[in-house]
């Protein structure tokens, strides 16, 4: 192509080859790998999480062995916290801005039957708000392993 030609079909089409500007092909580098945010997604992002914990709090509330433990929490609160962590646990844009597992349940003596059933209002939770099991889970595969920070604390 002549080169007056070639100077006018860039700037016709502006093609990418013609660009003067550095090209970012670079990947991420390995201390900032991107964030996996599939199940965040899948759960339908912010409306979805708020809905999974809305489930959760409301099986919470109707289980006389679980929401003796809540008599003094401030649930609006709680409501809150619960969505920034399922947020920032499925990798969605948030951050938990509450307290270490092992603060927010020091006192509460939980024991592992205390946790196992907390773990069953969920499942109950995940299946009213219709989450699919293999998002649940995913959600349990996060959260279980905070065991040990949350009984016997
Ligand atoms: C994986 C399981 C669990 C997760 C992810 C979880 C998460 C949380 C979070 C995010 C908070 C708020 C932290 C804050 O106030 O800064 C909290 C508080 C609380 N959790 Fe859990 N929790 C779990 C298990 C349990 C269990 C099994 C019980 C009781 C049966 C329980 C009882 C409570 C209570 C009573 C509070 C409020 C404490 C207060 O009012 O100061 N949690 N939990």
């Amino acid at each position: 192509m002549h080169a007056r030609h070639a100077v006018f079909a860039c700037a016709l089409l502006a093609l990418p080859a013609c660009s003067t500007a550095p090209r970012r092909t670079a990947p991420a580098p390995a201390s900032a790998p991107a964030r996996d945010d599939s199940l965040y997604r899948a759960l339908g992002a912010q409306a979805g999480i708020e809905k999974v914990v809305d489930a959760a709090l409301g099986e919470i509330h109707n289980d006389p062995h679980i929401n003796l433990f809540f008599a003094n929490t401030d649930m609006p609160d709680l409501r809150r916290l619960l969505i920034e962590q399922f947020c920032a646990a499925t990798g969605g844009p948030c951050e938990y801005t509450g307290r270490s597992m092992e603060e927010a349940h020091g006192g509460l003596n939980l024991t592992d039957d205390d946790f196992d059933r907390f773990v069953g209002d969920l499942v109950r939770a995940f299946d009213k708000a219709a989450v699919p099991k293999d998002q649940q889970q995913r959600l349990l595969a996060l959260f279980g392993p905070m065991r040990p920070q949350i009984v016997g604390q």
